[in-house]
């Protein structure tokens, strides 16, 4: 029986080695103290043993077993418990969820709607592939006019362009509605450029248009300045040259006085105009009672003055070193 004991021993110190996962430590308790465990049968064995020597044996099996817990209980606290399948450490620092932010254009184009919204324009949407018609002959560029070489296109059909410019949806407003007009019109438009740093053949613009009862060249160029300086800060010089688009007539460009660190310009800023009576006749709005004017921007071309981008190809490579910046 001392030998026995001596045996078990000697396998527990050597198991108890190997106690390095909850599932070991689980083992060995039941090898040794489960029912049917080594140190357990031993207790069964007393009775069979010699009265005289029964203290003894019994003394030496009781010392076993302490052993056994002792290890038991001091590899347990190493190897913590079991895990079960759907286990949760609820001492793991939590996951910081990614937040989201607006890209450069949709802020510019959100703070262009919020300037123009106190103005008392609302906005109106068309679509991005549009009819020939609406894209061009209803803003006064008949087919094979040299007009359209200003903005040449991608094809859907004879009939179909992606659209060069919003100034379409100025027809769809003025075709759907009666006047007075107050509205802009933000959205994607497509010409046929070569990507470079300055020119995507996909870009963004907001059209503007109020037509109204005794609008005149100077309500165009009192809302142009307002917004000029509500956009770019109060102290924006902007100024109107004349220029030529077949919807208005007459015509201007407007520039604002761009300070940089290679010194102050005029940077071209929109293109902007009386609406042609021929277009107001198109819609059947009657020219000789309702004047308005008209003006388009690329958001992209805002976006970049206001935040320093000098390369419009970034805005639209999704690298998340530019997008995290704004
Ligand atoms: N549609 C013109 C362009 O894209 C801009 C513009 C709009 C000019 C409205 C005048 C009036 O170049």
């Amino acid at each position: 029986m001392k030998e026995k004991i001596a045996d078990i021993r000697g396998q527990i110190e050597a198991d108890a080695g190997q106690l390095n996962s909850p599932e070991a430590v689980e083992a060995f308790r039941i090898r040794y103290l489960g029912k049917k465990g080594a140190v357990t049968l031993l207790f069964k064995e007393l009775g069979s043993v010699d009265k005289a020597d029964r203290p003894e044996v019994g003394k030496l099996i009781n010392e076993l077993r302490a052993l056994t817990t002792e290890k038991m209980n001091g590899a347990a606290a190493q190897a913590g418990p079991i895990r079960s399948k759907d286990w949760i450490d609820l001492t793991l620092n939590g996951r910081r969820p990614a937040i989201g932010r607006k890209h450069p254009l949709t802020i510019v184009a959100e703070e262009f709607r919020q300037i123009f919204a106190r103005l008392g324009f609302s906005v109106a949407e068309g679509p991005e592939v549009e009819s020939d018609y609406l894209n061009f002959e209803a803003l006064n560029i008949p087919k094979l006019h040299p007009a359209r070489d200003m903005q040449d296109t991608l094809y859907i059909s004879d009939e179909l362009v992606l659209r060069t410019h919003t100034s379409p949806v100025q027809i769809r407003t003025m075709m759907t509605g009666n006047p007075p007009f107050r509205v802009i019109a933000p959205g994607r438009v497509y010409r046929r450029d070569t990507l470079d740093a300055s020119h995507s053949p996909c870009f963004h613009q907001v059209e503007g248009l109020c037509v109204d009862k005794g609008v005149s060249l100077g309500d165009l160029k009192a809302v142009l300045s307002t917004f000029s300086k509500q956009m770019f800060g109060a102290n924006t010089k902007v100024r109107f040259r004349p220029s030529f688009f077949p919807f208005t007539e007459p015509s201007a460009e407007m520039d604002i006085w761009w300070e940089s660190s290679k010194g102050g310009r005029w940077l071209e800023l929109l293109g902007c105009g009386m609406v042609n009576p021929r277009v107001l006749e198109g819609v059947d709005v009657d020219p000789a009672v309702y004047s308005g004017y008209a003006f388009g921007l690329g958001i992209d071309r805002m976006a970049m003055l206001k935040f320093g981008i000098d390369d419009i190809r970034t805005l639209f490579e999704n690298d998340m070193r530019f997008l995290e910046q704004f």
